[in-house]
């Protein structure tokens, strides 16, 4: 595992997006495995400037999102859908997008094409953010590291802490969710996952120093050949 620890969110968002861009310019039909929530916004702001002045394609780059809320229509400002085109895809050049469908009306069936396309095309490099509980994708504690797609009650942890994109109110967050099991996540041949704040530096040590330990699922990633973590101060400050 490489640890990269930055003084500021700016360096470290600079350095990450620089290592992102330089994957795409040497392979432009990479296969991105995407995350959302507010971590990876910064990232996505300097992949679409660069995209814009320096012209990097994602023409064929592929995308392969983590996870998709359920009971919600895709049409809606919080979905995931909605969320990765407002803050990526339609300022960029990419064409070939996947995310699960959370309003698909056979959401068993959806899981089980989804863990299939992923596993005919595979996942280059992911970007992973960390729920205060250690969740990846939305694989809360507990959930088997032999899991693939699957759907998932979300913890409480992370509804609280999703209420903030729901006018803070914890009735309007779904409770129900789409996502890439733990076996898919760690399939991708490189990960990079990215921490700030200290609300997430509790997690991060135990994904460093902790015992690999399904209670906390990012601990998984210390089995991972290939893992790059981008952390602020305040996330590494616990390590
Ligand atoms: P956040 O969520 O980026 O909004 O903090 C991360 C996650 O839950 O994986």
């Amino acid at each position: 595992m490489k640890i990269n620890i930055f003084d500021s969110k700016k360096e470290l968002y600079d350095a990450v997006a620089l290592y992102v861009i330089d994957k795409v310019k040497s392979n432009p039909e990479i296969h991105l495995g995407l995350a959302t929530g507010s971590t990876p916004v910064p990232l996505y702001e300097r992949l679409i400037i660069d995209h814009k002045v320096n012209h990097t394609s994602y023409k064929k780059v592929k995308s392969f999102n983590l996870d998709e809320y359920i009971g919600l229509p895709r049409t809606h400002e919080q979905s995931y859908y909605t969320f990765m085109n407002n803050n990526l895809f339609k300022h960029i050049d990419i064409t070939e997008t996947y995310i699960p469908n959370g309003e698909a009306s056979d959401i068993l069936a959806e899981a089980k094409s989804y863990k299939e396309l992923l596993e005919r095309e595979g996942v280059d490099l992911q970007i992973l953010g960390i729920g205060s509980n250690g969740h990846i994708g939305f694989n809360e504690p507990n959930t088997p590291f032999d899991s693939h797609v699957h759907i998932v009650d979300l913890a409480e942890s992370t509804i609280k802490d999703n209420a903030r994109f729901f006018e803070g109110n914890l009735d309007l967050v779904p409770k129900k969710a789409i996502t890439m099991g733990i076996k898919d996540i760690i399939a991708a041949k490189e990960i990079v996952l990215i921490a700030t704040g200290k609300a997430k530096s509790k997690a991060i040590n135990e994904v460093v120093n902790g015992k690999v330990d399904t209670f906390v699922p990012a601990t998984i990633l210390q089995k991972h050949p290939n893992v790059h973590l981008y952390l602020d101060k305040d996330a590494a400050s616990k390590l």
